[in-house]
C-alpha cells in the first residue's frame, strides 16, 4: 500500500490507493487507484451503480471507506478536518434543501461557512441564475436547482471542486454555460473531479478520465487516447467499386491513404465516401463497459 502511495506525487490534489467500500456483502468499490494532479479536470465515468458517487463521497468526507489510502489536498478526508472542508466545494448528486430560502439567501448562507467566500451575486451570475436570485428555491425548475447546487459549490472559492453529475437535467444551452464555468475554474488553477454520463462532456472538459465498472477502474487516460491502441488509432473507411464498405485501421493514416488512393487511381477507381476518423470516447466507453460485462459472465 505504501509503495503505491509513494508512486503518486505528494503534491497531487487527490490520491487514492486500494480504495474499497462494502455495503454489507456488496463491494461497491473494489480496489480503486488513481491520482488527480493540481489544476487538472478529472472525469469519473461508468454505468449506473458503478461506484462513482461512493468514491466521490468518500473523498468529500461524507462516507467512510472500508479500506485503502486516500489523500485530498494532503488530508485524510475521513478525519473531516475543518480546514479541508473550507478548501473544497461540492455538488452532490441530489440535493433539495433550504426550500424556503431565496437563491440569494441560500448562497449567502453558504458563504458564511467559508473563510474567504466569493461575492454572492457574482457567484449566482456565474452559475447562470441572476434572474432567479430573488426566487424561493422551491419554485426553481430541475435545471435551475442544479445551477443553484453549482453556485453553492463555488461560493467558498474552493481549490478543489467535486461535481457529481453537475449538468444532469440541464438544457443544451445551460450545459454549454456550465462547461464554460468549469473551464474557467481550470483557468483559475482549480482542480475539478467530476462524474458524468455525458461522454461529450467528459471529452470536452476532462484532461483525464477513468472508466469505473463494478467498483473497478477498467480504463484511465486522456479522453482522446483512452483504451485506444496506437496501432489502431485511425480508421479509414470507403465504399469499394463493388459497393462493399471497406475499413482499415492504422497508426499512420498519411501513409495508408497514399497507398490506398494510389492503388485506386491505378485501377481507374475512386474511393467513394472516403473518411478518416478516430473512435469517439462514446465508442470506446461502450466497448470497454461491454467487454467488462462479458468478462464477468465468463468468470461467473
Ligand atoms: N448507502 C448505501 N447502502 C447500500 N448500498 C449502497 C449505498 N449507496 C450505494 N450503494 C450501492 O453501491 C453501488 C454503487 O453506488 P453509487 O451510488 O456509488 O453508483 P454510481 O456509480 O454513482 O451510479 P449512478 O451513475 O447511478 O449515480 C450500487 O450498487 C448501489 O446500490
Ligand atoms: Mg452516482
Amino acid at each position: 500500500m505504501m509503495d503505491r502511495m509513494a508512486a503518486h506525487d505528494r503534491d497531487d490534489a487527490i490520491s487514492v490507493a486500494g480504495l474499497r467500500k462494502a455495503y454489507g456483502a456488496h463491494e461497491a468499490v473494489a480496489g480503486v487507484d488513481f491520482a488527480v494532479a493540481r489544476g487538472e479536470v478529472f472525469g469519473l465515468l461508468g454505468p449506473n451503480g458503478a461506484g462513482k458517487t461512493t468514491t466521490v463521497e468518500i473523498l468529500e468526507g461524507h462516507r467512510e471507506r472500508s479500506a485503502g489510502e486516500v489523500r485530498v489536498l494532503g488530508f485524510d478526508p475521513g478525519e473531516r478536518s475543518r480546514e479541508l472542508r473550507s478548501r473544497i466545494g461540492i455538488v452532490l448528486q441530489s440535493t433539495g434543501m433550504y426550500r424556503h430560502l431565496t437563491v440569494r439567501e441560500a448562497v449567502a448562507y453558504f458563504a458564511t461557512f467559508y473563510p474567504r467566500p466569493r461575492d454572492v451575486d457574482a457567484t449566482i451570475a456565474l452559475a447562470g441564475l441572476a434572474e432567479k436570485a430573488g426566487a424561493r428555491t422551491r419554485t426553481l425548475s430541475g435545471g435551475q436547482v442544479r445551477r443553484l447546487d453549482f453556485a453553492l459549490a463555488l461560493i467558498g472559492d474552493p481549490e478543489l471542486v467535486f461535481l457529481d453529475e453537475p449538468t444532469t437535467g440541464f438544457d443544451p444551452v445551460a450545459r454549454r454555460a456550465a462547461w464554460e464555468t468549469i473551464r474557467s475554474l481550470r483557468d483559475l488553477g482549480k482542480t475539478v473531479l467530476l462524474t458524468t454520463h455525458y461522454l461529450d462532456e467528459a471529452q470536452a472538459l476532462a484532461d483525464r478520465v477513468a472508466i469505473i465498472k463494478d467498483g473497478r477502474i477498467v480504463a484511465e487516460g486522456p479522453p482522446a487516447e483512452l483504451g485506444v491502441d496506437a496501432a489502431t488509432r485511425y480508421r479509414i473507411r470507403w465504399r469499394a467499386a463493388d459497393g462493399a464498405l471497406e475499413e482499415r485501421v492504422t497508426a499512420d493514416p498519411t501513409e495508408l491513404l497514399a497507398e490506398l488512393t494510389a492503388d485506386a487511381l491505378a485501377r481507374g477507381e475512386r474511393l467513394e465516401e472516403l473518411s478518416v476518423t478516430r473512435p469517439s470516447l462514446e465508442e470506446v466507453y461502450l466497448e470497454l463497459t461491454a467487454e467488462a460485462d462479458v468478462a464477468t459472465e465468463v468468470v461467473a
